[in-house]
Protein backbone atom coordinates (compact mmCIF):
# COMPACT_ATOMS: atom_id res chain seq x y z
CA UNK A 1 0.00 0.00 0.00
CA UNK A 2 2.86 2.53 0.77
CA UNK A 3 6.43 2.35 -1.26
CA UNK A 4 8.85 4.21 -0.53
CA UNK A 5 11.58 4.05 -3.03
CA UNK A 6 15.37 5.19 -3.25
CA UNK A 7 14.34 7.97 -1.11
CA UNK A 8 17.30 10.50 0.20
CA UNK A 9 17.44 13.84 2.04
CA UNK A 10 20.30 15.68 3.23
CA UNK A 11 20.95 18.50 5.16
CA UNK A 12 23.62 21.01 4.68
CA UNK A 13 26.56 17.79 4.46
CA UNK A 14 24.82 15.83 6.78
CA UNK A 15 23.24 12.64 4.75
CA UNK A 16 20.13 12.37 7.09
CA UNK A 17 18.61 9.82 4.70
CA UNK A 18 20.01 7.11 2.06
CA UNK A 19 18.35 5.52 -0.88
CA UNK A 20 15.56 3.87 1.48
CA UNK A 21 13.50 1.69 0.17
CA UNK A 22 10.55 -0.16 1.98
CA UNK A 23 7.20 -1.06 1.38
CA UNK A 24 3.81 -1.28 3.96
CA UNK A 25 1.23 -3.56 2.95
CA UNK A 26 -2.70 -2.39 4.21
CA UNK A 27 -3.62 -3.30 7.64
CA UNK A 28 0.13 -3.77 8.94
CA UNK A 29 1.46 -2.22 11.98
CA UNK A 30 5.11 -1.39 10.60
CA UNK A 31 7.44 0.22 12.77
CA UNK A 32 10.91 2.05 12.08
CA UNK A 33 13.30 1.64 14.92
CA UNK A 34 16.77 3.02 15.09
CA UNK A 35 18.98 5.17 17.50
CA UNK A 36 17.96 8.78 18.29
CA UNK A 37 19.19 10.78 14.84
CA UNK A 38 18.90 7.44 12.06
CA UNK A 39 16.53 9.61 10.02
CA UNK A 40 13.23 8.26 11.52
CA UNK A 41 11.90 11.26 11.91
CA UNK A 42 12.98 13.01 8.42
CA UNK A 43 11.56 10.04 6.81
CA UNK A 44 7.78 10.31 8.30
CA UNK A 45 8.09 14.13 7.80
CA UNK A 46 8.41 12.84 4.33
CA UNK A 47 5.78 10.46 4.03
CA UNK A 48 3.46 13.10 5.57
CA UNK A 49 4.36 16.16 3.31
CA UNK A 50 5.78 18.70 5.78
CA UNK A 51 9.71 17.94 4.04
CA UNK A 52 9.98 16.57 0.63
CA UNK A 53 13.01 13.94 -0.39
CA UNK A 54 15.79 15.43 -2.44
CA UNK A 55 15.26 12.31 -4.38
CA UNK A 56 12.95 9.11 -4.82
CA UNK A 57 9.56 8.64 -4.62
CA UNK A 58 6.74 8.08 -1.97
CA UNK A 59 4.02 6.37 -3.44
CA UNK A 60 0.17 5.26 -1.54
CA UNK A 61 -1.86 2.96 -3.71
CA UNK A 62 0.82 3.01 -6.50
CA UNK A 63 0.31 6.56 -7.15
CA UNK A 64 2.77 8.75 -6.01
CA UNK A 65 2.42 11.60 -3.17
CA UNK A 66 4.73 13.65 -3.34
CA UNK A 67 3.08 16.30 -5.42
CA UNK A 68 0.28 16.46 -3.06
CA UNK A 69 0.73 19.17 0.10
CA UNK A 70 0.05 17.38 3.66
CA UNK A 71 -3.32 18.20 3.66
CA UNK A 72 -4.45 16.46 0.80
CA UNK A 73 -2.71 13.50 1.93
CA UNK A 74 -4.60 10.72 3.34
CA UNK A 75 -2.40 10.70 6.23
CA UNK A 76 -2.77 11.67 9.86
CA UNK A 77 0.42 12.38 12.31
CA UNK A 78 0.13 11.77 15.96
CA UNK A 79 3.78 13.14 17.85
CA UNK A 80 4.81 12.47 21.05
CA UNK A 81 3.16 15.61 22.35
CA UNK A 82 0.37 16.14 20.40
CA UNK A 83 -2.00 19.32 21.51
CA UNK A 84 -5.32 19.19 22.05
CA UNK A 85 -7.11 22.40 21.96
CA UNK A 86 -7.48 23.16 25.89
CA UNK A 87 -10.83 25.16 25.32
CA UNK A 88 -12.33 22.44 23.81
CA UNK A 89 -13.57 19.24 25.46
CA UNK A 90 -12.89 15.98 24.23
CA UNK A 91 -15.78 15.78 21.88
CA UNK A 92 -15.10 18.86 20.29
CA UNK A 93 -11.69 17.94 19.57
CA UNK A 94 -12.24 15.14 18.14
CA UNK A 95 -14.96 16.50 15.90
CA UNK A 96 -12.74 19.42 14.38
CA UNK A 97 -11.25 17.64 11.69
CA UNK A 98 -14.88 15.93 11.10
CA UNK A 99 -15.95 19.78 11.42
CA UNK A 100 -13.59 21.09 8.82
CA UNK A 101 -14.47 18.42 6.29
CA UNK A 102 -18.13 20.07 6.57
CA UNK A 103 -19.82 16.29 7.73
CA UNK A 104 -23.50 16.51 9.05
CA UNK A 105 -23.93 16.90 12.76
CA UNK A 106 -25.42 13.90 13.40
CA UNK A 107 -22.99 12.33 11.55
CA UNK A 108 -19.99 13.82 13.34
CA UNK A 109 -21.40 12.78 16.27
CA UNK A 110 -22.42 9.12 15.58
CA UNK A 111 -18.33 8.67 14.51
CA UNK A 112 -16.91 10.59 17.50
CA UNK A 113 -19.35 8.25 19.57
CA UNK A 114 -17.59 5.05 17.85
CA UNK A 115 -13.75 6.60 18.29
CA UNK A 116 -14.36 7.12 21.87
CA UNK A 117 -15.42 3.17 22.42
CA UNK A 118 -12.13 2.30 19.85
CA UNK A 119 -10.10 4.10 22.46
CA UNK A 120 -12.19 2.88 25.46
CA UNK A 121 -12.72 6.63 27.28
CA UNK A 122 -16.67 6.99 26.61
CA UNK A 123 -17.23 9.03 29.60
CA UNK A 124 -15.00 11.39 29.00
CA UNK A 125 -16.56 13.40 25.69
CA UNK A 126 -17.44 16.09 27.99
CA UNK A 127 -14.71 16.58 29.87
CA UNK A 128 -11.67 18.99 29.16
CA UNK A 129 -7.73 18.21 27.82
CA UNK A 130 -6.73 19.11 31.17
CA UNK A 131 -8.93 16.94 33.38
CA UNK A 132 -7.27 13.92 31.55
CA UNK A 133 -3.92 12.16 32.60
CA UNK A 134 -1.02 12.37 29.80
CA UNK A 135 -2.08 8.87 28.82
CA UNK A 136 -5.83 9.79 28.37
CA UNK A 137 -4.70 12.52 26.39
CA UNK A 138 -2.35 10.72 24.03
CA UNK A 139 -5.44 8.10 23.51
CA UNK A 140 -7.86 11.52 22.41
CA UNK A 141 -4.85 12.63 20.33
CA UNK A 142 -5.27 8.83 18.56
CA UNK A 143 -8.85 9.23 17.79
CA UNK A 144 -8.87 12.37 16.33
CA UNK A 145 -6.21 11.34 14.28
CA UNK A 146 -8.39 7.84 13.41
CA UNK A 147 -11.95 9.74 13.44
CA UNK A 148 -11.72 10.81 9.33
CA UNK A 149 -10.58 7.28 8.83
CA UNK A 150 -7.23 8.39 7.15
CA UNK A 151 -5.74 5.61 5.02
CA UNK A 152 -2.50 5.40 7.07
CA UNK A 153 -1.71 6.73 10.29
CA UNK A 154 1.94 7.80 11.31
CA UNK A 155 2.66 8.13 15.25
CA UNK A 156 6.11 9.78 16.00
CA UNK A 157 7.56 8.14 19.66
CA UNK A 158 3.84 8.40 20.73
CA UNK A 159 4.48 7.02 23.90
CA UNK A 160 7.91 8.61 24.82
CA UNK A 161 6.94 10.86 27.57
CA UNK A 162 4.44 8.11 29.24
CA UNK A 163 6.20 6.08 32.36
CA UNK A 164 6.78 2.39 32.35
CA UNK A 165 4.06 1.39 33.36
CA UNK A 166 1.24 2.95 31.70
CA UNK A 167 3.98 2.93 28.01
CA UNK A 168 2.93 -0.83 28.92
CA UNK A 169 -0.69 -0.34 28.87
CA UNK A 170 -1.26 2.13 25.94
CA UNK A 171 1.27 -0.54 24.14
CA UNK A 172 -1.50 -3.62 24.84
CA UNK A 173 -4.29 -0.58 23.90
CA UNK A 174 -2.72 0.48 20.70
CA UNK A 175 -2.29 -3.18 19.56
CA UNK A 176 -6.26 -3.65 19.94
CA UNK A 177 -6.93 -0.39 18.57
CA UNK A 178 -4.99 -1.07 15.20
CA UNK A 179 -6.63 -4.39 15.03
CA UNK A 180 -10.21 -3.02 15.74
CA UNK A 181 -10.01 0.32 13.11
CA UNK A 182 -7.74 -2.02 10.59
CA UNK A 183 -5.67 1.54 9.87
CA UNK A 184 -2.23 1.08 8.66
CA UNK A 185 0.05 2.40 10.93
CA UNK A 186 3.47 3.79 10.59
CA UNK A 187 5.28 4.28 14.04
CA UNK A 188 8.75 5.61 14.67
CA UNK A 189 10.23 4.33 18.22
CA UNK A 190 14.02 4.30 18.86
CA UNK A 191 12.89 1.73 21.79
CA UNK A 192 14.23 -1.75 21.05
CA UNK A 193 11.54 -3.55 23.19
CA UNK A 194 8.04 -1.35 22.17
CA UNK A 195 9.15 -2.25 18.74
CA UNK A 196 9.21 -5.80 19.35
CA UNK A 197 5.86 -6.08 20.74
CA UNK A 198 3.97 -3.82 18.59
CA UNK A 199 5.12 -4.24 15.63
CA UNK A 200 3.79 -7.23 12.87
CA UNK A 201 7.43 -6.24 10.82
CA UNK A 202 10.12 -3.86 11.93
CA UNK A 203 12.76 -1.94 9.34
CA UNK A 204 15.80 -1.05 11.72
CA UNK A 205 17.62 1.98 10.77
CA UNK A 206 21.14 3.49 10.55
CA UNK A 207 22.34 6.29 9.90
CA UNK A 208 20.10 7.21 7.25
CA UNK A 209 19.90 3.39 5.83
CA UNK A 210 17.72 0.49 6.21
CA UNK A 211 19.73 -2.21 8.39
CA UNK A 212 16.95 -5.09 8.07
CA UNK A 213 12.99 -5.65 7.42
CA UNK A 214 11.81 -8.34 8.90
CA UNK A 215 9.18 -9.80 11.45
CA UNK A 216 10.38 -9.11 14.90
CA UNK A 217 11.25 -12.66 15.61
CA UNK A 218 13.02 -13.22 12.52
CA UNK A 219 15.05 -9.85 13.85
CA UNK A 220 15.57 -11.17 17.01
CA UNK A 221 16.67 -14.37 15.78
CA UNK A 222 18.21 -13.85 12.99
CA UNK A 223 19.90 -10.81 12.39
CA UNK A 224 21.48 -9.76 9.52
CA UNK A 225 24.65 -7.77 10.73
CA UNK A 226 26.02 -6.70 13.63
CA UNK A 227 24.24 -3.36 14.47
CA UNK A 228 21.05 -5.18 14.65
CA UNK A 229 22.34 -8.10 16.19
CA UNK A 230 23.86 -5.64 18.94
CA UNK A 231 20.82 -3.28 19.19
CA UNK A 232 17.86 -5.65 19.42
CA UNK A 233 18.46 -7.03 22.85
CA UNK A 234 21.25 -8.17 24.55
CA UNK A 235 23.65 -10.23 22.31
CA UNK A 236 27.25 -11.83 22.75
CA UNK A 237 28.91 -11.26 19.40
CA UNK A 238 32.16 -13.86 19.46
CA UNK A 239 34.80 -12.26 16.44
CA UNK A 240 35.98 -14.79 14.46
CA UNK A 241 37.14 -15.53 10.92
CA UNK A 242 35.54 -18.83 8.42
CA UNK A 243 38.01 -21.81 8.11
CA UNK A 244 35.31 -23.02 5.72
CA UNK A 245 31.98 -22.91 5.06
CA UNK A 246 29.92 -26.50 3.53
CA UNK A 247 26.56 -26.25 2.88
CA UNK A 248 24.40 -26.12 5.84
CA UNK A 249 27.47 -26.21 8.41
CA UNK A 250 30.47 -23.41 8.28
CA UNK A 251 33.92 -24.00 10.50
CA UNK A 252 34.50 -20.80 12.42
CA UNK A 253 37.57 -19.97 14.60
CA UNK A 254 36.87 -17.63 17.20
CA UNK A 255 39.65 -15.97 18.55
CA UNK A 256 40.50 -17.40 21.91
CA UNK A 257 38.08 -20.05 22.12
CA UNK A 258 39.45 -22.07 18.87
CA UNK A 259 37.66 -23.87 16.17
CA UNK A 260 33.82 -24.74 16.46
CA UNK A 261 31.30 -25.44 13.96
CA UNK A 262 28.33 -23.38 13.37
CA UNK A 263 24.80 -23.36 10.80
CA UNK A 264 25.63 -21.10 7.71
CA UNK A 265 23.59 -18.37 7.45
CA UNK A 266 20.75 -18.84 4.87
CA UNK A 267 21.41 -15.91 2.25
CA UNK A 268 25.05 -14.84 3.73
CA UNK A 269 27.88 -16.05 1.00
CA UNK A 270 31.07 -16.14 3.21
CA UNK A 271 34.31 -17.00 1.81
CA UNK A 272 37.00 -19.04 3.65
CA UNK A 273 39.31 -16.75 5.97
CA UNK A 274 36.21 -13.77 5.83
CA UNK A 275 36.12 -12.24 9.15
CA UNK A 276 32.65 -12.90 11.00
CA UNK A 277 31.10 -12.66 14.22
CA UNK A 278 28.85 -15.45 15.91
CA UNK A 279 25.76 -14.07 17.62
CA UNK A 280 24.49 -15.65 20.53
CA UNK A 281 21.71 -14.50 22.66
CA UNK A 282 22.29 -14.77 26.48
CA UNK A 283 18.83 -16.93 27.66
CA UNK A 284 20.46 -19.55 24.83
CA UNK A 285 23.55 -20.55 26.73
CA UNK A 286 22.76 -23.32 29.42
CA UNK A 287 25.39 -22.38 32.35
CA UNK A 288 25.71 -24.73 35.46
CA UNK A 289 28.66 -25.97 38.39
CA UNK A 290 28.95 -28.80 35.59
CA UNK A 291 27.05 -29.21 32.30
CA UNK A 292 26.74 -32.22 30.41
CA UNK A 293 26.10 -31.23 26.44
CA UNK A 294 24.69 -33.25 24.36
CA UNK A 295 26.27 -34.18 21.09
CA UNK A 296 24.98 -31.32 19.43
CA UNK A 297 26.19 -28.91 21.74
CA UNK A 298 29.30 -26.53 22.05
CA UNK A 299 30.87 -27.03 25.56
CA UNK A 300 33.62 -24.88 27.45
CA UNK A 301 34.93 -24.00 30.59
CA UNK A 302 35.42 -20.65 32.46
CA UNK A 303 35.04 -18.23 35.73
CA UNK A 304 32.58 -16.03 36.63
CA UNK A 305 33.97 -12.65 35.72
CA UNK A 306 30.98 -10.55 36.58
CA UNK A 307 27.04 -10.86 38.08
CA UNK A 308 24.52 -8.49 37.46
CA UNK A 309 21.38 -9.14 39.73
CA UNK A 310 18.53 -7.64 37.59
CA UNK A 311 15.26 -9.40 40.12
CA UNK A 312 13.60 -11.91 38.22
CA UNK A 313 16.86 -13.16 36.71
CA UNK A 314 20.29 -13.16 36.98
CA UNK A 315 22.86 -11.48 34.36
CA UNK A 316 26.63 -14.00 34.09
CA UNK A 317 29.46 -12.52 32.35
CA UNK A 318 31.88 -15.56 32.03
CA UNK A 319 35.53 -15.15 31.20
CA UNK A 320 35.89 -18.32 28.70
CA UNK A 321 39.22 -17.51 27.55
CA UNK A 322 42.20 -14.93 26.32
CA UNK A 323 42.40 -13.64 22.86
CA UNK A 324 45.68 -12.92 20.51
CA UNK A 325 45.36 -9.37 21.78
CA UNK A 326 45.38 -10.59 25.57
CA UNK A 327 41.80 -9.76 26.38
CA UNK A 328 39.69 -11.73 28.01
CA UNK A 329 36.98 -13.04 25.73
CA UNK A 330 33.32 -13.04 27.78
CA UNK A 331 30.15 -14.74 27.67
CA UNK A 332 27.14 -13.10 29.23
CA UNK A 333 24.43 -15.78 29.92
CA UNK A 334 21.43 -15.44 32.06
CA UNK A 335 19.56 -17.46 34.98
CA UNK A 336 15.79 -17.19 35.87
CA UNK A 337 16.29 -16.47 39.57
CA UNK A 338 12.65 -18.83 40.01
CA UNK A 339 14.85 -21.07 43.21
CA UNK A 340 13.33 -19.84 46.17
CA UNK A 341 15.26 -17.25 48.21
CA UNK A 342 18.01 -17.57 45.67
CA UNK A 343 19.24 -14.43 44.08
CA UNK A 344 22.45 -15.28 42.91
CA UNK A 345 23.96 -19.30 42.51
CA UNK A 346 27.19 -18.27 41.70
CA UNK A 347 29.95 -15.83 42.63
CA UNK A 348 32.74 -13.96 40.90
CA UNK A 349 35.79 -16.05 40.70
CA UNK A 350 33.36 -19.13 40.63
CA UNK A 351 34.37 -22.20 38.10
CA UNK A 352 31.40 -22.96 35.78
CA UNK A 353 31.14 -24.51 32.67
CA UNK A 354 28.57 -23.28 29.78
CA UNK A 355 26.96 -24.87 26.55
CA UNK A 356 24.59 -24.34 23.95
CA UNK A 357 23.34 -25.65 21.19
CA UNK A 358 25.11 -25.47 17.69
CA UNK A 359 22.31 -24.28 15.97
CA UNK A 360 21.39 -21.23 18.48
CA UNK A 361 24.81 -19.37 17.26
CA UNK A 362 23.71 -17.01 14.01
CA UNK A 363 26.75 -16.07 12.02
CA UNK A 364 27.20 -12.51 10.73
CA UNK A 365 29.23 -10.46 8.83
N1 LIG B 1 15.58 20.46 9.24
C1 LIG B 1 16.78 19.95 9.53
N2 LIG B 1 17.92 20.65 9.31
C2 LIG B 1 19.13 20.14 9.57
N3 LIG B 1 19.35 18.91 10.07
C3 LIG B 1 18.27 18.14 10.31
C4 LIG B 1 16.94 18.62 10.06
N4 LIG B 1 16.08 17.63 10.39
C5 LIG B 1 16.83 16.59 10.84
N5 LIG B 1 18.14 16.90 10.78
C6 LIG B 1 19.25 15.99 11.15
O1 LIG B 1 19.04 14.75 10.50
C7 LIG B 1 19.37 13.68 11.34
C8 LIG B 1 18.19 12.74 11.49
O2 LIG B 1 17.19 13.38 12.25
P1 LIG B 1 15.82 12.69 12.63
O3 LIG B 1 15.17 12.19 11.39
O4 LIG B 1 15.05 13.68 13.43
O5 LIG B 1 16.30 11.47 13.53
P2 LIG B 1 15.45 10.50 14.49
O6 LIG B 1 14.00 10.84 14.37
O7 LIG B 1 15.78 9.12 14.00
O8 LIG B 1 15.99 10.72 15.86
C9 LIG B 1 19.81 14.30 12.68
O9 LIG B 1 21.21 14.33 12.71
C10 LIG B 1 19.22 15.68 12.62
O10 LIG B 1 20.00 16.58 13.36
MG1 LIG C 1 12.63 11.49 15.83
Amino acid sequence: MLEIRDVSRRFGDYQALNNVSLQVQAGEFFTLLGPSGCGKTTLLRAIAGFDTPDSGDILLDGKSLLALPPEKRPVHTVFQSYALFPHLTVAENIAFPLRMAGLSKSEIEQRVAKILEDVRLPAKAGHYPEELSGGQRQRIAIARALVNRPRLLLLDEPLSALDAKLREQMQIELINLQKDVGITFVYVTHDQGEALALSHRIAVMNEGEISQIDEPATLYSCPDNRFVADFIGQCNLLEGHIIEQRGEQTRISIDGLGELSVLSHPEIEFADGDECALTLRPEKIRLAKEVSPDTDEVHFKGQVHDTLYLGDVTVYIIEVGQNSQGNSVLIEALLANNAPGRARLFDNGDSVEICWPRHAGHLVR
